[in-house]
């Protein structure tokens, strides 16, 4: 094992805080030079992006690559594709590539471990399939119609982001609800238009043990006996996903309908797993095998393309960049296409959950930033909304903007609607980039024919400093192969940033002191 070294002492840092400290061209100086545009372009699994906003010049790519190569960012992620215990607080392996049959396959565990997937992915999909066929019943003989998810954080967000993104596209054969807050207006109101006879519950939870999930399992229960399904027949409409089978089992869970995930599957990456069994439901097995090979083909680019042209590293490189020598506190993400309407909260999760620490691995106090804060909405909204601090706040806000080539075809208007959402997304990088100087907005509102003293007054008020960087992400289409690209794509961006600041990103110690003073106090203690 290499002995740890802090960021901030390796020479390729000091490096990069030296180019931080020089002066530097503005992006649209930097944004003249054609060449830029070509050598700032990626492509991997199907997605470009345009990063010829991001403030970098060659020099400050070579260093950050050189940092990434010190950080030995690529040896680690092969480590976390060998199943090595990289989550060392939880002592676990970190393997969410192998849902996808993307691990390596060393034997003998290699193989244990794809056949161990295959057979939980038939499972999983099978059931999916005999729910959407009509064949599964509920208590009265009659076809489920619905089925309610209950769980919280990675036992939602992913399958419910992209239930939401890709349901649309699959024949409606049952409908599938989500419910992950304790609020009990929550669960009444996803309740209130549903039939006990043709519902089914999933209960998620990797631990089954999380209060507020529990608290909707058994309010569920009761909502199915209350309407004459019997003690012994509630089973038969519920089913649990989980790490834990004993104690699914224990509280009546039968076998059949208990699904399994490892404890190498985190939660915030579990989309892969038997989590995905509403979105399996939602959208047919074919389509969920096809995120799998969307998300595949991303592990694929990563582990085998060289640093420069690595799209999550070199996404890494640029976050970096802007969080620690540009000083950027927070990070957006703002989707141009509203079926991605949950993709920010998903990502969320992920980002912070994995990379909002303040220890580094070796248990010293971390002095440099590691994740910002993440945030961010669909593009058009956001637009006519908090866009103006990006555009004229104190804060530098860097962003990912998540394009869709080809919108909803087939629907009325599809293509006028679409030119607008596109033209605005080129609107807004071009404008938070270039930015307009006082001086050219006096000129402006001079050449629309305001008066002197006027134009003068105004111009500090409607000039835009700009500079502002982003990068393009683009799906040529919103698919489930693509979607799975994505989600990937971030993921491995996450695992980078991680390995350069030397933080663990895979455990969540922070969110658990709130969870132990809850429970003490449910128990007067
Ligand atoms: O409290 C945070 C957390 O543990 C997340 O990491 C996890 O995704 C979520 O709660 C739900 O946990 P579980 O799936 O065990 O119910």
């Amino acid at each position: 094992m290499n002995p740890f070294t802090r960021p901030e002492q390796r020479q390729s840092w000091q490096a990069l805080q030296a180019l931080a400290d020089a002066p530097s061209a503005h992006l649209s100086d930097l944004l003249q030079d054609a060449d830029r545009h070509s050598s700032l372009q990626f492509v991997a699994a199907g997605i470009q992006v345009d990063a010829s906003r991001q403030r970098v010049t060659p020099a400050i790519m070579q260093a950050l690559l050189r940092l990434a190569d010190e950080s030995r960012v690529l040896p680690q992620a092969h480590a976390m594709f060998e199943g090595q215990q990289i989550n060392t607080t939880e002592q676990r392996a970190v393997l969410h590539v192998a849902l996808r049959g993307s691990h390596a396959s060393n034997p003998p565990w290699g193989q244990a471990i794809s056949t161990a997937v295959q057979q939980e992915l038939e499972r999983f999909t099978g059931f999916a399939e005999r729910l959407r066929s009509g064949e599964l019943r509920g208590f009265t003989g009659q076809t489920i119609t619905d089925v309610v998810n209950l769980g919280i954080g990675g036992s939602d967000l992913g399958p419910r982001m992209a239930s939401e993104a890709l349901g649309p596209q699959s024949p409606a054969a049952v409908r599938v609800h989500y419910v992950s807050n304790v609020d009990p207006w929550c669960l009444a109101a996803a309740l209130a238009p549903l039939d006990p006879a043709r519902t089914l519950f999933i209960v998620q939870s990797k631990t089954f043990t999380t209060q507020e999930t529990m608290t909707l399992a058994a309010s569920a229960k009761r909502w199915l006996t209350d309407a004459g399904c019997s003690q012994t027949q509630w089973p038969q409409q519920c089913v649990a996903v989980t790490a834990k089978q004993e104690i699914a089992m224990a509280a009546g869970y039968l076998t059949e309908h208990c699904f399994h995930l490892w404890d190498w599957v985190g939660g915030r990456y579990s989309v892969w797993s038997a989590i995905g069994l509403p979105l399996a439901i939602a959208i047919g097995r074919d389509a969920f095998l096809q995120m799998l090979a969307g998300a595949h083909a991303m592990d694929e680019h990563f582990v085998h393309t060289p640093a420069q042209q690595n799209l999550p590293l070199c996404m890494a490189l640029w976050g970096i960049w802007n969080r620690n020598f540009l000083g950027a506190p927070t990070f957006h993400i703002a989707p141009y296409a509203a079926a991605l309407g949950r993709l920010v909260p998903f990502l969320q999760q992920m980002d912070m959950e994995s990379n909002g620490k303040r220890v580094h691995v070796d248990g010293s106090i971390a002095t440099v930033g590691t994740s910002p804060v993440l945030w961010g909405g669909l593009g058009i909204d956001g637009q006519h909304a908090y866009f103006q601090l990006l555009h004229q706040g104190q804060h530098l806000v860097p962003l990912d903007v998540i394009g869709v080539r080809q919108g909803h075809a087939g629907l009325p208007l599809a293509d006028e609607h679409q030119r607008v959402v596109l033209l605005n997304l080129q609107a807004q990088v071009q404008a938070l980039a270039l930015g307009r100087s006082v001086a050219d907005t006096a000129q402006w509102l001079r050449d629309n024919g305001m008066a002197e003293a006027d134009a003068q007054a105004l111009a500090p008020h409607r000039s835009f400093s700009g500079n502002v960087p982003s990068s393009v992400i683009w799906l040529d289409q919103l698919t489930p192969h693509s979607l799975g690209a994505l989600i990937a794509l971030y993921e491995h961006k996450v695992f980078c940033q991680a390995a350069i600041w030397g933080i663990h990103a895979y455990d969540q110690w922070g969110v658990e002191l709130g969870k132990t003073m809850a429970k003490a106090m449910e128990n007067g203690t």
